[in-house]
């Protein structure tokens, strides 16, 4: 019995997990053998196991939880909505205040002049409904055969059918029959691993544009490709921040064929990347933006769509033409997850949370930069209050460890687990993403236990052979 981990016994949480949970993203097998990490609670940062085991949140859950695992005030808005309005929907022209009163809020709140905002429930709902807007709007305009979109080799924009496609990662599209027609993927802009030799930054950027334009002619031009979507700054790609003047110059490309640029903020938004939103931190002009995660701080599932006016009229032409516009989720725009969602954003301007965030930055950078020299890392990249550190087998030729046999990054996750630190490797590339409100204290602590997390993973490298500098 005593060989038998303790949470896997009799009708523990991990026992029955196995035996009826089927988990996002995991492998099936190995969570057979090794079962979950049950979260039962949390408080600010911190979140607790079953066992009482205490992790600082590095991810924020999903680069998400921007007011951590604990708010007084967000459990009160929610009980108070669902007492007075525990559901309303938004179809055939009903409402309800806390819709209304969010879009308000949020068009208040946009990188540039927006006319509406549509709600769903998740930031993959929310790009579904993107794509779907595109196609809709060029038919009302006449343009039946500008379908095409472009995205972005490594970017991620959820897994439903349409935003899956969307996402540029082989394991979205693997066995899922994905991409769908009529979706592109275009360079990623992450200047350490995909430049040439000799390159410059601004010479890399060019070449980006330049493989875009050809993309575009290839498929088309202006007749057949209608719009571009990019997360300002990647998150599940890698956390990669693409250089100086490179939207700039995407941007223009976009712009010489006539197609629309969409935001994914969705991790972006909210203060993650120094600003409120991404696009101001990259200089980016959206026609579409789309956000959801810290849009409630995680508290409740909600996204959003803001769509500019010139989109707006062409959905209202068409709308009138057939009927209707016949999009929706049941729950777009639910009255609790808007209420909190609202109310997140009252703490956020009540704390000065993106005051907090841009302040906490440069701490957050240099604590990610100390990384640079440690003999596993080849590049340690960020912006704002997110980064990563690339795990590379020789720092001068980038060259990585096979991920299979070495497998640097989920060592690494692994130790700082069972050092009381959650992050998130992706590959050989660890993110770090904690909640908004951490402060100069818990940053000196997550790092700490990450810089241990990094020594204990190169120890047993060097014990197994891998590591040999
Ligand atoms: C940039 C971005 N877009 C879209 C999504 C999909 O969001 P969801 O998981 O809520 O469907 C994510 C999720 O991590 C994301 O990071």
């Amino acid at each position: 019995m005593n060989d038998v981990p303790r949470s896997f016994r009799g009708n523990s949480n991990a026992a029955r997990d196995i035996a009826h949970h089927l988990h996002p993203y995991t492998n099936f097998k190995k969570h057979e053998a090794t079962g979950p990490v049950t979260i039962v609670r949390g408080r600010g940062i911190y979140v607790m196991d079953d066992d009482g085991k205490e992790y600082i949140e590095g991810m924020a859950g999903l680069w998400s939880a921007a007011l951590g695992f604990s708010n007084e005030r967000l459990a009160t808005v929610a009980y108070e909505q669902m007492k007075q309005l525990p559901f309303y929907h938004a179809f055939n022209q009903r409402s309800h205040e806390p819709a209304i009163n969010l879009a308000e809020k949020l068009k208040s709140m946009a990188p540039v002049e927006m006319s509406k905002v549509f709600f769903a429930n998740s930031g993959s709902e929310a790009n579904d409904t993107v794509v779907k807007m595109v196609w809709y709007m060029n038919n009302a305009l006449g343009r039946p055969k500008k379908k095409k979109i472009v995205s972005r080799i490594k970017g991620y924009h959820g897994i439903t059918v349409a935003s899956g496609s969307l996402t540029g990662l082989p394991v979205n599209h693997r066995s899922f029959d994905l991409p769908i027609a009529n979706i592109l993927h275009t360079s990623c802009p992450h200047y350490y691993r995909f430049h040439t030799e000799g390159e410059t930054e601004d010479q890399f950027t060019t070449r980006c544009a330049e493989e875009l334009e050809q993309l575009i002619i290839k498929e088309g031009g202006a007749d057949e490709v209608a719009a571009m979507i990019a997360e300002p700054v990647m998150g599940a790609g890698g956390v990669i921040v693409p250089p100086k003047g490179y939207y700039e110059k995407i941007q223009a490309v976009c712009t010489k064929y006539d197609m629309l640029f969409v935001a994914d903020e969705v991790i972006n938004g909210f203060g993650r990347t120094g600003n409120v939103w991404g696009c101001q931190t990259m200089n980016i002009k959206p026609d579409i933006l789309t956000c959801a995660k810290a849009l409630s701080a995680s508290f409740l599932p909600i996204s959003a769509v803001m769509i500019t006016d010139k989109i707006y009229q062409a959905l209202m032409s068409e709308s009138d033409k057939i009927g209707t516009w016949g999009h929706g989720f049941t729950y777009s725009g639910h009255p609790v997850a808007a209420a909190v969602a609202l109310e997140a954003q009252k703490i956020y301007d009540e704390i000065d949370l993106f005051g907090h965030a841009k302040r906490m930055s440069p701490i957050f950078q240099k604590h990610l930069q100390s990384f640079a020299d440690h003999p596993l890392v080849g590049e340690a990249m960020g912006v704002g209050m997110v980064g990563a550190l690339e795990i590379v087998a020789d720092k001068k030729t980038r060259a990585p460890y096979d991920l299979a046999t070495v497998g640097a990054g989920t060592r690494v996750a692994n130790h700082a687990q069972a050092l009381g630190l959650f992050v998130r490797n992706m590959g050989d590339r660890v993110a770090i993403c904690p909640p908004l409100i951490i402060n100069e204290t818990e940053l000196a602590d997550l790092f700490g236990r990450l810089h241990k997390a990094f020594d204990l993973a190169l120890a047993d490298m060097k014990t197994d052979g891998h590591f040999e500098g």
